[in-house]
């Protein structure tokens, strides 16, 4: 059995946040995306219309598919508008103390059998749904960067989701055109479990001069095929997140291939946060 979803509220509309809301509102879905103010829902919305444009001048959708999709999409600065949505994406920072204070306003605000998914990239599922009377209707839906094209979504089971919204869920990520896969609910879920050691160790080659960086990303593009270099992608996802996600994994399972390596921590400490603030490793002066 799966229950049929029409409305969808995304909250936060940053980098994953706009990418969500962008592809569900291209998929047919009545989307409202909400920010803490004016200026990040506004900054959030014109990503999402430029994108539009985007695909328009690339003949990938039509000028009237682009106003239709517009349409179907709406910004608040208010949780209880999300009243009458069938399912609400959680995609703000990646901070447990935030999604815990907000799991509870969106149970409070949701009909009952509304379900609520969180896109966090590595925190545990249940935390946040221990902070509702609804943890059967709560899972992860880990979309990736971005998010819009990566055809991949994380259906995150936890101990207490039923299997109508481990189905729901599933089918809702294909209508977006993505092909889910379910995870158990462990620091890291599938992806970022292999990926975050591999762009870890790409610090830590770094760090222990076994080659530029350059060279590393070069190495990966080309020996192996991969569209980003480990330090371009590093910049793309977010240094910040990276981090984020690593000490996640690590404070879950303990295990030293997920210890965030110094020069990490140093680059966040000092701003540096990648391409979202246009400081990373690819303009750092060589050390
Ligand atoms: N909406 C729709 N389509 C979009 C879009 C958007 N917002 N933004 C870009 N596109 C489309 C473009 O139109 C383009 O399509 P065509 O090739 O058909 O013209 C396509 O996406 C590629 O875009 P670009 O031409 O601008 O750039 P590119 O060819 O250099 O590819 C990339 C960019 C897709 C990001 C590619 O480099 C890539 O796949 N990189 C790896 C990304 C990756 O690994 N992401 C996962 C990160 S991990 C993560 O997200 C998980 C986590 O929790 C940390």
């Amino acid at each position: 059995m799966t229950m049929e979803i029409k409305r969808v509220g995304v909250v936060g509309c940053g980098l994953m946040g706009s990418g969500i809301a962008q592809t569900c509102a291209q998929s047919g879905y009545e989307t409202l995306v909400h920010e803490v103010n004016q200026q990040l829902l506004d900054k959030g919305l014109a990503r999402i219309c430029g994108a539009w444009e985007m695909l328009v001048s690339k003949q990938k959708l039509s000028e009237g598919q682009a106003q239709e999709a517009r349409a179907r999409l709406r910004g608040t600065l208010t949780l209880e508008a999300f009243h009458d949505c069938d399912l609400v994406i959680e995609a703000i920072i990646e901070n447990m103390d935030e999604k815990r204070k907000l799991f509870p306003q969106l149970d409070r605000i949701l009909r009952s059998d509304a379900l609520i998914a969180s896109n966090t990239s590595s925190l545990t599922i249940i935390e946040m749904a221990a902070m509702t009377n609804r943890q059967d209707r709560i899972a992860g839906l880990h979309f990736f960067n971005p998010a819009p094209v990566m055809k991949l979504v994380e259906v995150v089971r936890t101990i207490a989701t039923s299997d109508e919204t481990v189905e729901t869920l599933k089918g809702f990520a294909q209508s977006l055109g993505k092909t889910p896969v379910v995870a158990r609910d462990r620091a890291g879920f599938i992806v970022n479990f292999l990926l975050i050691p591999y762009m870890l160790a790409a610090i830590r080659m770094y760090e222990q001069g076994f080659a530029t960086m350059e060279d590393i990303d070069t190495s990966m593009k080309l020996g192996c095929g991969y569209p980003m270099g480990p330090f371009e992608l590093l910049d793309y996802v977010g240094l910040d997140t990276t981090l984020y996600a690593a000490q996640a994994i690590y404070d879950d399972f303990k295990d030293a291939l997920y210890a965030p390596p110094p020069l990490l921590r140093r680059m966040v400490l000092a701003g540096r946060y990648g391409k979202k603030n246009g400081k990373g490793f690819s303009n750092m002066n060589d050390m």
